[in-house]
C-alpha cells in the first residue's frame, strides 16, 4: 500500500474500525500493553496508534506519544484520550498524539524507552523502513513491541493469503506478509514470539534494540512536536465531536 491509499482506507474506516477491527484484534493489544506494564516507567512510543483503543490501558507511570498517518484516526484518538481523561481518568501521561509517518519520523535519535507497533506493520509501504525508524528512535537496549499478522511459508491459508494480496489497497493492509519483513536486521534481538487468539492468528514479538547509539540528536530532527497545546484541544475535541462512534471500551490490560 502507498500512503494514499493508507490515508484513503481509514480515513474512510475511522468510525467504524473500533467496531470491525475492535475485538478481533484485542487479545494481541492486551498482551502487548499488559508487557509494557511490566515495565519500570519510560518513555512510550505507539506507531500507527490509530483510534488510540489501547492509550487508556497503559500504566501512567509510562509517559505515551501516539503517531499515525490518518488524521481520521488520529482525531478518534484525541477523543477518547480527552473523553476519557476529563470523565474518569487522569490521562495526564498521554503526551502527544501526533500525525507522522513512521517511515520518516521527527524525532531525535533513543527518545523513547519502549516502542510499540500493533497491527501496523503489514499496513506501511516499507515495514524494512519503518523497523530502522522504531530502532533509531528507540534507546539502546530499549524494547520494541509488535504484534500482527505474518502469512505462513505455506499450506492453504498461504494460498489464501496470496491470493487476497492484490487486494490490500481495499482490505488496508497486507495479506501476504512473511515475518522476515521485519526481522531482516541482527540488530533486533527477538526475545520472545508468541502466537496469540483468535486461533494464534496473530504473533507477538518482544524484541530488544541492540543498535547502537550513533549520531544521536545530530539527525535535525525535533523532540515531541507538541504538548499541552495539543491536550487543550483534544478537551474541546470531547465536548463538541461532530460524529461521535461507539467507544469500544474494553477491560483495562494491566
Ligand atoms: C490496522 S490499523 C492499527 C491501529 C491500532 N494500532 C490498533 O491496534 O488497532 C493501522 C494504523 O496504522 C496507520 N498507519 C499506516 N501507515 C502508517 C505510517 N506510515 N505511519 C504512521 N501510521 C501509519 C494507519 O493510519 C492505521 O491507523
Amino acid at each position: 500500500m502507498n500512503n494514499d491509499a493508507i490515508k484513503k482506507v481509514y480515513g474512510r474506516a475511522a468510525g467504524v474500525y473500533d467496531v470491525l477491527f475492535g475485538p478481533i484484534a484485542d487479545s494481541g493489544r492486551k498482551r502487548v500493553v499488559s508487557n509494557v506494564n511490566q515495565l519500570p516507567g519510560g518513555r512510550v512510543l505507539e506507531v500507527g496508534v490509530g483510534t488510540g483503543i489501547s492509550l487508556t490501558h497503559y500504566d501512567p507511570k509510562h509517559t505515551i506519544t501516539g503517531i499515525d498517518l490518518s488524521p481520521e484516526m488520529l482525531d478518534r484518538a484525541k477523543y477518547r484520550v480527552a473523553k476519557h481523561g476529563v470523565k474518569d481518568q487522569n490521562l495526564s501521561h498521554i503526551e502527544s498524539l501526533a500525525i507522522m509517518d513512521a517511515e520518516a519520523m521527527t524525532y531525535d535519535d533513543s527518545l523513547f524507552d519502549i516502542v510499540v507497533a500493533m497491527y501496523v506493520m503489514s499496513v506501511v509501504p516499507s515495514p524494512e523502513k519503518v523497523i530502522h525508524e522504531i530502532q533509531r528512535v528507540c534507546k539502546p537496549g530499549g524494547k520494541i513491541f509488535i504484534v500482527n499478522h505474518f502469512s505462513q511459508p505455506d499450506g492453504m491459508m498461504s494460498k489464501i493469503e496470496r491470493l487476497l494480496e492484490p487486494y490490500s489497497d481495499s482490505l488496508g493492509w497486507s495479506p501476504h506478509f512473511p515475518i522476515e519483513a521485519c526481522l531482516g536486521t541482527d540488530s533486533l534481538e527477538v526475545k520472545e514470539q508468541r502466537r496469540v487468539p483468535p486461533l494464534g492468528f496473530f504473533t507477538m514479538l518482544i524484541c530488544d534494540n541492540k543498535l547502537k547509539a550513533s549520531n544521536a540528536g545530530l539527525n535535525g530532527a525535533s523532540p515531541l512536536p507538541r504538548t499541552s497545546m495539543e491536550l487543550g484541544s483534544m478537551e474541546q475535541e470531547a465536548s463538541a465531536s461532530p460524529n461521535e462512534a461507539p467507544l469500544s471500551d474494553d477491560s483495562p490490560a494491566k
